[in-house]
């Protein structure tokens, strides 16, 4: 039911807050611990492995990007992403000293069960995030780790993105914990920043009208980009993917500094540019790159923190997201593009719950 939603897609980019504290707080207990009895990976196993492969397609490819971001940062092991569909053809380096984490909404996407084959094949442990009980996915795994998002019926994935981004987030700690990379002040630093980020997601749904004042403004385009640098780019190839799945209209994500390598050949006057400039370290980077399309005549949106307001006299809007650990920054700056998405493709028109050509769950090859 839409519960007087119009579709389910919006439903469910409303239903992220529930969603997201539902996958973290019953695996955050009181100040400063985290209780992640799912995945009880011992001290010795994880202390012992040498890198950690994260495979996926899709949305729960892009979640996983930040996994390793979450990962390296925080359990100092060297983390592979790869989409399924490339991993199980190719002769990847696993072995017994692997943790591999799949992650699938539906537990059922076929590339990437029989991606956590060949890892268990090649001894590696499996750990599996996905939303759906019981799915094929949980029951091959060794491990599994619940995200609670509830059944996301749109085929463009939402909430479960974000509950994914969560329990990766999750994953990473408890890594992190066990193998003493991390030390009880900063981790009681991080889990408190995880409990914000649900009332942080409600405040971005204060900001809708500008959101929709973008769509209005791009919904006739044919052709956009969205750039990033570091975890702003893993954010901006999914809203890409969230804006080309409902909106049918051409967009690529660029890591930004990669644009004077051939792309900014394509920006020209009026060209959309949404940038995503969330990271403190990066974003004085960012700022030159915004400087180099608006050079070009691009229409830049730029996507901030709140409190970097000097970057209003560079761009034509600014949508911001409420103050977070940059880390953690990619829960909420995805959720102001799933709304773009949405408010560009319902002034198109489009079949927003059931895009043409595509299917909720990938079970064949
Ligand atoms: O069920 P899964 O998470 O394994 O599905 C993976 C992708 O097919 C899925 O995320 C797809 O990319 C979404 N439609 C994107 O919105």
């Amino acid at each position: 039911e839409k519960m007087g939603y119009d579709h389910f897609m919006i439903k469910e980019i409303y239903e992220q807050p529930k969603a997201i504290k539902d996958t973290l707080s019953p695996r955050i207990i009181k100040e400063g611990k985290l209780k992640l009895d799912e995945v009880n990976l011992s001290r010795e196993y994880l202390n012992n492995i040498d890198k950690v492969y994260i495979v996926a397609c899709g949305t729960a490819y892009h979640a996983g990007l930040l996994g390793k971001s979450f990962i390296e940062e925080y359990a100092k092991v060297p983390v592979m992403v790869d989409v399924a569909s490339e991993f199980r053809y190719s002769n990847p380096f696993i072995d017994d000293r692997t943790l591999m984490i799949v992650v699938s909404q539906s537990g059922e996407t076929a590339d990437t069960l029989a991606a956590l084959r060949l890892g268990k094949e090649r001894n590696a442990k499996v750990i599996a995030i996905t939303n759906v009980v019981g799915s094929s996915v949980s029951r091959e795994a060794d491990h599994v780790l619940y995200t609670w998002a509830g059944p996301e019926i749109a085929v463009a994935s939402t909430k479960a993105y974000t509950t994914q981004v969560a329990a990766l987030a999750l994953v990473a700690l408890d890594i992190a914990v066990k193998r003493g990379t991390i030390d009880e002040e900063s981790l009681g630093n991080i889990l408190k920043e995880l409990k914000k980020v649900s009332g942080l997601v409600e405040e971005i749904f204060k900001d809708v009208e500008d959101i929709k004042e973008v769509s209005n403004h791009i919904c006739k385009s044919t052709n956009l980009f969205f750039i990033g640098r570091g975890i702003d780019y893993d954010v901006a190839r999914e809203g890409s993917l969230k804006l080309k799945e409902v909106t049918y209209i051409h967009s690529e994500a660029m890591a930004a500094g990669e644009l004077k390598h051939g792309t900014l050949a394509l920006i020209e006057k009026d060209t959309p540019v949404i940038a995503l400039a969330t990271q403190d370290n990066l974003f004085d980077k960012m700022l030159s790159n915004i400087k180099e399309v608006k050079a070009r005549g691009a229409y830049v949106v730029a996507l901030a923190k709140e409190g970097n307001e000097e970057i209003e006299k560079s761009v034509d809007k600014v949508i911001y997201i409420p103050k977070i650990l940059d880390k953690l920054a990619g829960i909420l700056a995805v959720v102001p593009l799933q709304l773009l998405a949405y408010y560009v493709a319902l002034e198109r028109g489009c079949d927003i719950d059931k895009p043409k050509n595509l299917a909720k769950s990938v079970t064949v090859e």
